[in-house]
């Protein structure tokens, strides 16, 4: 601490720790790495003490349905009147504006930070996606510049006073979910999708005990694309089994937080901008989803209640 403080002023003790030397040029470059890392946490800190609970939304395998459950928990939290801010983390990746409908959308900037853009009066939105140029931009970034990215979305967005910061993350344990879960510090929890074939659910195990050795909270664990009706005939249709995800949750002793029927109408619609939860809040995917969300509200209220006694 000591040490810091030397470091703060400019100055630093010599070897007898007696008398002080002016820094080297080398020595000042550290001051001002160390000086903008207490600015940044101290930004990310201010900005995320208004948003009350905060949960990550994660895989093992890809396109098990994580943007789903993401885009459609925080119009399930927004609907009910809560205040959210959608964070999309998926630098790679992005996939919510798509889901949202919000594709061409540009954010604005105002006061030192970037305005999230509003999907209706309780949903506003931060992705990638909205400060790149072209569906066809990749962006080619290594772990620190993605790092990078997710503290400015933290430090520099003006999400505001909000009730949940719900974030969408790519597949796997990378890094984006770590800076994610050691930058927020008070995370509420994680939440697990996976499907019930057998290679999701075995990558579902690895980032559980991933989480698990990191310290992250496990909400619970989601199983989408479950079985269904055939729209034409009623029968049972099964894609990838059921069961997968209740025993997961059951080996990692979570909660599991409900199974998501297959939708075929849920494919086109999202890439349309159209998500289960706004336009068929009848159907069995939506029912499920706004079932989910309220568990997950439920849990984490609880949760918070027993970190208040
Ligand atoms: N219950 C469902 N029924 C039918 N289609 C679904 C369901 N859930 C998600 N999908 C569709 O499956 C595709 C993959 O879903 P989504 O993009 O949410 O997965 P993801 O895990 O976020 O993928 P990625 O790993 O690429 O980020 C999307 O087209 C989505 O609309
Ligand atoms: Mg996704």
């Amino acid at each position: 601490m000591k040490g810091q403080n030397f470091y703060l002023k400019g100055i630093m003790p010599n070897d007898d720790g007696a008398n002080y030397k002016e820094l080297s040029a080398e020595e000042r470059e550290k001051l001002e790495r160390f000086k903008a890392r207490l600015e940044l946490e101290k930004r990310i800190r201010e900005r995320m003490a208004l948003i009350r609970h905060k949960v990550l939304v994660a895989s093992g395998k890809g396109g098990v349905g994580k943007t789903a459950a993401a885009v459609n928990l925080s119009l399930a939290f927004a609907a009910a009147g809560d205040r959210v801010a959608l964070l999309d983390a998926d630098i790679h990746g992005p996939g919510v504006p798509l889901m949202l409908g919000m594709a061409d959308v540009r954010p604005t900037g105002s006061g030192g930070g970037i305005n999230p853009v509003a999907y209706n009066e309780n949903l506003v939105v931060m992705s990638m996606a909205f400060l790149i140029t072209g569906d066809a931009d990749a962006v080619i970034w290594r772990g620190p510049l993605k790092m990078a990215m997710i503290d400015n979305f933290l430090a520099d967005v003006n999400w505001g006073e909000r009730d949940w910061l719900v974030a969408d993350t790519p597949p796997g344990t990378g890094d984006e979910i770590l800076s994610l879960a050691q930058r927020i510090k008070n995370v509420d929890g994680l939440i697990m999708v996976t499907t019930a074939q057998a290679a999701a659910v075995a990558s579902a195990r690895k980032s559980l005990t991933f989480a698990v050795k990191t310290g992250v909270p496990i909400l619970g664990v989601v199983e989408n694309m479950g079985p269904f009706s055939c729209p034409s005939c009623g029968h049972e249709v099964s894609l990838f089994g059921g069961g997968g995800g209740e025993r997961v949750a059951a080996d990692f002793g979570v909660p599991f937080l409900g199974a998501v029927p297959f939708d075929p109408e849920v494919v086109a619609e999202s890439d349309l901008g159209r998500p289960v939860v706004v336009t068929r809040p009848e159907s069995p995917a939506a029912k499920a989803w706004l079932a989910i969300t309220a568990k997950v509200r439920e849990l984490v209220s609880r949760r918070a209640g027993r970190r208040m006694e």
